[in-house]
């Protein structure tokens, strides 16, 4: 299926390739079937035509993809990516990941502001060390899980799998989580569930840290998959019913062995003064929007420190505000580059500061960002092209990507 999951990360699929290369679609579907050690050149050229690109390229990268497959032992259900995340760039990956190749040189990948983490994911092949950062406790959860290096027994997390599925009662919970949430962000089944799997993975001493790590995760993932939401937790959707959905799905950790993976929860700026690296990669919030407020039903899974909530959408106590979600951005931002100690600096800004909703409108300008980088260094700056977008839904219009490329003096 890898042919399937190279068009799709071009933003193009097998029909597609049918209709711009005039092979039948029975032939392309076999193609995607048979293991890229079995493709013909022919099956190259074509794909080039589908895509805009060189075969040699097309070879390269077909087979960059084929190893990061095989990095994944697969036993679970949900890859890193699979999550809904207001600003992840998963859509903006190949692009990314070109222009950081082609402008950057090091060996050392800093992921200041990691949110899913899709970008350490798709650098992993190219360096030999990383940092991840981000202030939120479900995000580190997840990068502990996806990218840690203590080993975890199989067989063990899905066995506990079936039993957590199997559960009906509610023995060990204090119903904390269905009381709050139940009938609102998930039926009262589902959140009972919930609680009981989340309470039996916390009293759970036979597990080791990364198996706990894993497994609530996977809690993340499930719940996240399941969510009466549009995506993120400010509300939940007001409706009558709430159907039992819940399924607890393992996630499929990423093979780092061979890899330095550094990882924190830490203050970008605060972190920043105290590590060296050779690239960083800086996306952080640009409008008012705090992640730590719409992902707050992930971040009390993740801590499970039981706070009273208040409000429509049951938030807990303010915690990790961001800076940047302020009117105080531009002297964080300018901070956090005077402090960077790296070779190169990459910056993703998208131009929504026009936006008519006040909480879409950017705290930072596009000369702001390019003043702060500026001072630091000389700045290449990139927009992303039109032909990008063009399989998605996203408004020409009113959205443009932009990489900055700082290299430091
Ligand atoms: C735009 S998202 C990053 C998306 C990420 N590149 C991806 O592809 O998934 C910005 C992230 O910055 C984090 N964040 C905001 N302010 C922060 C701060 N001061 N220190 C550390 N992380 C912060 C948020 O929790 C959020 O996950």
């Amino acid at each position: 299926m890898i042919l399937e999951t190279y068009l799709k990360n071009n933003n193009k699929n097998l029909h597609q390739m049918h209709l711009i290369t005039g092979i039948p679609e029975t032939t392309v579907r076999d193609i995607n079937k048979r293991d890229l050690s079995k493709w013909s050149l022919s099956y190259y050229d074509a794909i080039a035509k589908t895509v805009g690109k060189d075969r040699s390229v097309i070879m390269q990268e077909l087979e960059d993809l084929k190893k990061s497959q095989s990095h994944s032992p697969i036993f679970g259900k949900y890859n890193l990516e699979n999550r809904r995340y207001i600003g992840n760039k998963n859509k903006l990956l190949n692009w990314i990941a070109d222009l950081i190749n082609e402008n950057t040189d090091g060996a050392t990948f800093f992921d200041v502001f990691a949110g899913t983490g899709v970008v350490t994911k798709k650098m992993l092949e190219k360096y030999d060390s990383f940092i991840i950062n981000d202030f939120l406790f479900s995000n580190h959860i997840i990068y502990k899980a996806f990218f840690g290096k203590e080993t975890y027994n199989v067989n063990k997390l899905k066995s506990l799998q079936n039993q957590y599925n199997g559960i009906i009662n509610n023995y060990s919970d204090d119903e904390y989580f269905s009381k709050n949430f139940g009938g609102k962000f998930f039926s009262i089944n589902d959140a009972k569930k919930i609680g009981e799997i989340r309470t039996l993975i916390e009293k759970d001493n036979s597990l080791n840290q990364r198996e706990k790590d894993i497994l609530i995760a996977s809690l993340l993932y499930s719940v996240d998959k399941i969510a009466n939401t549009v995506g993120h937790y400010d509300a939940y959707r007001k409706k009558t019913i709430l159907k039992d959905k819940f399924v607890f799905e393992l996630i499929n950790p990423i093979q780092t062995s061979n890899k330095n993976i550094k990882i924190f929860r830490k203050d970008a700026n605060e972190l920043v003064r105290n590590v060296t690296a050779d690239i960083a990669f800086i996306d952080p919030p640009y409008n008012s929007r705090q992640y730590s407020r719409f992902y707050h039903v992930l971040e009390g899974i993740a801590k499970w420190n039981k706070p009273k909530l208040e409000g429509i959408a049951m938030k807990p106590p303010v915690e990790n505000m961001s800076e940047y979600s302020r009117s105080a951005a531009p002297q964080v931002f300018d901070d956090l580059i005077q402090n960077l100690n790296v070779k190169y600096i990459v910056v993703t800004y998208n131009n929504t500061y026009n936006s008519k909703s006040s909480s879409s409108k950017n705290k930072i300008t596009h000369n702001e960002i390019l003043n702060s980088l500026n001072k630091v260094g000389k700045t290449k700056s990139f927009e992303m092209p039109f032909q990008f977008f063009n399989a998605g839904k996203t408004n020409l219009m009113d959205h443009k990507e932009f990489v900055f490329i700082t290299e430091v003096r």
